[in-house]
């Protein structure tokens, strides 16, 4: 009987644009103060993507990045995921321009819209592609420029949100690699964030201009509930499939929408705050590029080693989330 085959991460590369926004700067442009932001999300500053930049280039940058490091070129991919709400239109997909940016075969390639969480859930896809053998390497991007969905005069969201770009190679490890996963949604609750206009329901038009519905539209504080609860019963569901306690997993990287709520999961699953990988006061909430970026940093920081166990965990809009446990095999 031939041998299940294993998934992991073989590379991984960030993009982050230079133009840094600081707490500041906002102060100047909505009625916050920098005490406000960094007590009530722990963000101080953020990045925005320049004017001629869009999200596939940001993607292209970051995967260029990742097949370096995993020792890879285009011509070695054999398909494309690209995790986003911030397209640069709405077709063709972000993933085709990022194939023709990158230079790859004609391999398949889509974007998934599942907001924060969409790194974890392009993660899964990929993984059954690879485990399966219908593919041997996948690229998963998750990449964002909310700056260009931003309503710039809502304090309540500006100072929130960032632009950047995550992604990783999978390919078949001997190893570890992805041990388990865990994802879900509850439309019921897709109007706590959502952005109205601009697609069948409510067409561009000058009123839907004027109304600003083509800008992100939260409920913060109902999130905030749900949000704790959420990720921490996700990251139960991704650590129990396996046996694993909080204590067997060696860093968890969450999305990072807000300190408040990663501390209050740390405390729901029984965790010290520094198992808890945070790079929020740098970016913001980068959506779906959040938890990409993060992973990157904290493996270039030295705290993820071969064999180490470490989670991912996300939520976001739609509602949707994910969980995952990935034993490091690099
Ligand atoms: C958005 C968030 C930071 C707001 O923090 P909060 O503690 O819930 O604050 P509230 O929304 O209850 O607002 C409290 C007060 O601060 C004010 N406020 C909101 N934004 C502000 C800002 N940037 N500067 C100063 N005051 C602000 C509000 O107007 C409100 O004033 P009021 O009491 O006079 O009405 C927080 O709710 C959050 O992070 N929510 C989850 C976000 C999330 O998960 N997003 C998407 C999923 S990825």
């Amino acid at each position: 009987m031939s041998e299940q085959k294993r998934c992991g991460i073989i590379g991984l590369g960030r993009y982050i644009p230079t133009k840094v926004l600081t707490n500041k700067e906002l102060e100047k442009m909505v009625d916050t103060t920098d005490e406000w932001i960094v007590t009530r999300t722990g963000i101080k500053e953020r990045r925005i993507a320049r004017s001629d930049e869009a999200t596939s280039d940001m993607a292209a940058e970051a995967a260029r990045a990742a097949l370096k490091d995993a020792n890879l070129t285009a011509n070695d991919i054999d398909l494309i995921i690209v995790a986003t709400i911030t397209p640069d239109m709405f077709f063709p997909a972000t993933a085709c321009l990022v194939q023709d940016k990158l230079g790859c075969r004609t391999v398949p390639a889509f974007d998934i819209s599942v907001a924060c969480s969409g790194f974890i859930y392009g993660i899964a896809i990929a993984d059954q592609f690879i485990r399966s053998g219908t593919y041997k390497h996948a690229l998963v991007i998750a990449a964002e420029k909310l700056s260009s969905v931003t309503d710039w005069s809502d304090r309540s969201t500006c100072v929130l949100f960032g632009d950047g770009a995550g992604a990783a190679v999978l390919g078949p490890v001997k190893d570890g690699g992805i041990l388990s996963v865990s994802l879900g949604a509850n439309g019921k609750q897709g109007d706590l964030i959502k952005l109205p206009a601009g697609g069948s329901r409510i067409p561009p038009t000058v009123k839907s201009i004027e109304d600003k519905l083509h800008f992100i539209k939260m409920n913060g504080s109902e999130l905030f509930k749900h949000a704790v609860r959420i990720m921490a019963d996700a990251a139960l569901g991704a650590t129990q499939q396996l046996g694993l306690k909080a204590d067997d997993i060696k860093l968890v990287i969450p999305h990072q929408a807000n300190i408040r709520i990663l501390k209050a999961v740390a405390k729901r699953m029984g965790l010290t705050e520094d198992k808890i990988y945070l790079n929020i006061e740098k970016y913001g909430n980068m959506s779906a590029a959040s938890s990409a970026v993060a992973l990157v940093e904290a493996v270039q920081e030295g705290r993820i080693k071969k064999g180490d166990k470490l989670l991912l965990d996300a939520f976001g809009g739609g509602l949707t989330w994910g969980a995952m446990v990935i034993e490091w095999s690099r």
